[in-house]
């Protein structure tokens, strides 16, 4: 089968795809003929050498999110081949992962995918769904507190508008000037420009501070300026966490295999409350394009999503 594979640090142009052995399930294991496999930034970070590959290893698989169908199951698993899923491939290195024709995966990282949902559409949903989730889960909001989320208009920043509203929690919205309707339809309360200082921002509207942020944009200390004394700030970057002040504390998130949450962010899809969105699909074959893309950054708001 054929996978997007990288075998040297370097531009998305390392990104090259080879011939691979078909991986086999093992036990709790099922095999995914993948539809559709979305990039992230975090796949960025794999080609540009952030996790160096271990020694003796040739090469690496890309993508942590896909949506496919199960084609094979290992001893143990009762799903029926044919079962649309949706995948959440979160380790980060492995000779196959979810960009490629078929994955492996096991039980905890695969959920039902959004009945009625285009696979293109489902396969953009798991990790960034899954660390807004976590990252909400992070902040001891009630109803009524305010939340700022900054970059709120990305992949992250936008389902954790959609998830937050669901908590009745009224949102400070960040991102560009053309992000404010879709921002306001999803739920925001209230909209502040990226090219403004949130925390003078938001004390537009909210003037003694926000209850807490979820820093989706990893801005770190100008959007913890933003959160009142004593609240909560939330990154989803180890690497742009502030220091602690005014007795405001910091947390981070990092998203593991949740089967449960998972399969309740794709039941939120499919009723609508998530809205998963893509930009641009490029055939496997040509995933360095893909990833191009991906570093050049682009206009259009939503994934970029490799399709076999
Ligand atoms: N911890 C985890 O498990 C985990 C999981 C997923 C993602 N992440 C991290 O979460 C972050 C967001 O990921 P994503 O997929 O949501 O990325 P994304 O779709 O590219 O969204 C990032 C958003 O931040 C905005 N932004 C960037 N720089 C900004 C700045 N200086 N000021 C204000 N806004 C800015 C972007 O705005 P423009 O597009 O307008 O520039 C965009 O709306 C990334 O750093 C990613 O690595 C972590």
């Amino acid at each position: 089968m054929r996978a997007a594979v990288v075998k040297k640090a370097g531009g998305p142009e390392v990104v090259e795809v080879m011939e691979v052995p078909l991986p086999e399930p093992g036990p709790l294991e099922v095999r995914v003929k993948v539809a559709a496999a979305a990039l992230n930034p975090a796949d960025a970070a794999v080609w540009a050498g952030f996790f160096a590959l271990p020694e003796g290893i040739e090469y690496t698989g890309l993508g942590l999110d896909a949506a496919g169908t199960i084609d094979a199951v290992g001893p143990g698993v009762l799903l029926k081949v044919g079962t649309p899923v949706i995948v959440f491939d979160a380790p980060v290195l492995r000779p196959t992962k979810a960009q490629a024709e078929y994955l492996v995966t096991d039980l905890n990282s695969i959920a039902p995918a959004p009945e009625g949902m285009d696979l293109t559409l489902a396969a953009t949903i798991p990790l960034n769904a899954m660390t807004a989730s976590l990252a909400l889960d992070h902040l001891p909001l009630r109803p009524r507190d305010t939340l700022l989320v900054t970059g709120a208009a990305g992949a992250v920043g936008g389902y954790a508008v959609e998830l937050a509203r669901t908590r009745g929690v009224r949102i400070v919205a960040q991102g560009r000037p053309e992000d404010e309707e879709f921002l306001r339809d999803r739920g925001a309360t209230w909209f502040v420009s990226r090219d403004e200082d949130p925390s003078e921002a938001v004390r537009e509207f909210v003037p003694e501070g926000v209850d807490g942020v979820l820093d989706a944009a990893a801005l770190g200390a100008p959007a913890l300026a933003a959160v009142r004394d004593g609240g909560v700030f939330v990154s989803v970057r180890f690497d742009t966490l502030p220091t602690p002040e005014r007795g405001v504390a910091v947390r981070h998130t990092a998203a593991g295999p949740e089967p449960t949450r998972l399969a309740f962010l794709s039941a939120l899809a499919e009723v609508g409350v998530l809205t998963p969105r893509v930009a641009q699909t490029f055939p496997l074959s040509e995933a360095a394009a893909a990833h191009t893309q991906l570093a050049v950054g682009g206009a259009r708001r939503g994934r970029i999503v490799l399709v076999p």
